[in-house]
């Protein structure tokens, strides 16, 4: 990727930073700067960055597993012969360049809430997605839950992008519904969000989702990546399958699920 070339320094810090407050420096053109891991505009800014850092250095290896595993699955239990996917919290457009890589995509759609994000895949993989959208899916308004919907997607992929005041649940949820019923769904999200005592909202959600419309065909837990002190960051991916819409009112109403 061209670009001014730039040099990470990873700090001195304990262990007790969270896998949100991690930061390093860069050095690029005679200037350090911080930036935080969770900082991805600033990230996407810089070409290359991104995968010098999460996949090089830190040893990423999310859009393989998640890409792999919803490959294995649709192999296993009969997936469409070609993709018409959503790919949800797309960033610079490294789960989609894998996704092509094991499957036929006939239409591919990015989402994310950031610019830089948009701007990024432009620069960094031109021409891979049909469209790309920077849009809040906590907030879809009429006009774009039907043009989106009008995509017919039989595909929904979100890596590396739940919880830690990321995508929330109200979003994840939104995306869901994008998708008809009987489309695929993969993601991964870390093993904290899915304990008990899971203060995110994913745990509840995706349980109300299994109990009502989701079925899991295949599942793995995996290390989504180290931290910058080395801990490994265990994740869990997931692929299945929609059986039916999802009440998203009903469940917020209830309380079932938390919107954070
Ligand atoms: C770690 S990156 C993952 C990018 C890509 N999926 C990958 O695996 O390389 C997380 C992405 O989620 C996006 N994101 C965070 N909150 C979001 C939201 N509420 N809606 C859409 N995208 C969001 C971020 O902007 C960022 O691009």
């Amino acid at each position: 990727m061209k670009g001014q070339p730039c040099r990470i320094v990873f700090p001195r810090v304990s262990d007790a930073l969270d896998q949100d407050e991690e930061w390093i420096f860069v050095e690029r053109g005679g200037r350090m700067q911080k930036i935080r891991l969770h900082n991805y505009g600033d990230i996407y800014r810089i070409p290359g960055l991104y995968e010098e850092l999460f996949y090089k250095k830190l040893g990423c290896d999310s859009p393989n597993v998640v890409c792999g595993l919803l490959d294995r699955a649709m192999k296993r239990h009969g997936g469409p012969d070609s993709l018409r996917a959503l790919d949800f919290g797309a960033g610079n457009g490294m789960v989609s360049e894998k996704l092509s890589e094991l499957r036929h995509c006939e239409f591919l759609v990015g989402i994310d809430i950031l610019k830089e994000a948009k701007e990024a895949a432009e620069r960094d993989r031109p021409g891979l997605y049909d469209h790309y959208w920077v849009m809040d899916l906590a907030r879809l308004d009429e006009f774009n839950r039907k043009r989106l919907q009008s995509y017919r997607f039989n595909t929904l992929v979100t890596v590396a992008a739940l919880g830690f005041n990321d995508i929330p649940t109200r979003a994840f949820l939104n995306a869901f519904n994008l998708v008809p019923k009987g489309s695929w769904i993969a993601f991964n999200i870390r093993d904290k969000f899915l304990r008990e005592d899971d203060r995110s909202g994913y745990r509840n959600a995706l349980d109300r989702l299994q109990d009502s419309c989701f079925q899991i065909l295949e599942q793995t837990d995996y290390c989504h990546r180290r931290s910058i002190t080395g801990r490994k960051l265990c994740y869990r991916a997931i692929v299945g399958q929609k059986t039916a819409e999802a009440d998203i009112e009903d469940l917020f109403e209830k309380r079932c699920v938390r919107s954070t």
